[in-house]
């Protein structure tokens, strides 16, 4: 075999006709990418904000519908102060700058989680955000922030509750369809695909309802490492799945 040579490694060959309407990312693995390279965490959470942009821009260009993307979960206040602070930090810059892009990029955005106890000037330029693209068609994606999939959950419960105290609902009328339009994610298809980079093979309380039916794909690539070629090998990876929903 003396003329062996080495090929680069194959594409994933992705059928950009067919795919996901909605794809959720769990953006993991930011401070071990730092530690790796003797970094402070904050520069995982910088070079992991920039990859979001990448990867956002990449999932508009190819024509993905939805994109929904853990950035800060209700457990996350457990770090220290100063990383909360650098990824609030972070946020602010990133949205400031998308507001500045937004007739150019169309991007329509949405938050999940409960921003009340955010900062203020944060509340603010995610409300902006959200206003300022509420009639762009196309791409949407969703940042979950301070987002905890139990924590929707019995927000839900509690407001259907409250509507069944002021007679608007019915206990026995609650639907799936009906309690799902109390979640964040009202109006939103549930995710066929969630990605979660950086080797751990846990849902971290993610769209807890929503992935009743979602396809399930892990990497070991941490999360400022996860590039395009990486999403094509998981929307190749998709592809080859299938999905029975029950049926046979
Ligand atoms: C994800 O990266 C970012 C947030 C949870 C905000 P991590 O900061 O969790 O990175 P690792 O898991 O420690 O590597
Ligand atoms: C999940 O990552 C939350 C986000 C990526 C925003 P974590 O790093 O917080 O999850 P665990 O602690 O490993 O489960
Ligand atoms: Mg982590």
């Amino acid at each position: 075999m003396a003329f062996l040579k080495r090929r680069p490694a194959a594409e994933a060959q992705v059928d950009f006709d067919h795919l996901p309407r909605h794809v959720a990312i769990i953006m993991d693995g930011n401070g071990r990418w730092a530690k790796k390279r003797g970094l402070p965490r904050t520069a995982g959470h910088a070079a992991g904000a920039e990859n979001f942009r990448t990867i956002a821009t990449y999932c508009k260009d190819i024509g993905l519908e939805y994109l929904t993307v853990y950035a800060f979960s209700t457990e996350n206040w457990k770090r220290p102060a100063e990383e909360v602070s650098a990824i609030m930090g972070l946020l602010k810059k990133y949205l400031l700058e998308a507001i500045s892009r937004m007739e150019r990029d169309r991007v329509k955005m949405r938050f999940f989680g409960d921003l009340s106890p955010l900062d203020p000037e944060l509340q603010a330029l995610c409300r902006r955000t959200e206003e300022i693209s509420t009639h762009y068609e196309g791409c949407q994606v969703n940042i979950c922030l301070n987002y905890g999939g139990r924590d929707e959950v019995l927000r839900a419960a509690k407001a259907f509750a409250e509507d069944c105290v002021r007679g608007d609902q019915k206990p026995g009328d609650l639907t799936e369809e009906t309690f799902g339009s109390y979640l964040f994610s009202d109006g939103v298809p549930d995710p066929d695909l969630v990605i979660r980079p950086s080797g751990e093979i846990r849902i971290s309380n993610f769209l807890l309802w929503q992935s009743a039916y979602a396809e399930f794909y892990f990497t070991d690539v941490l999360w400022p490492d996860f590039t395009k070629e990486e999403l094509n090998k998981a929307l190749a990876a998709y592809q080859g799945r299938s999905r029975r929903f029950g049926g046979v």
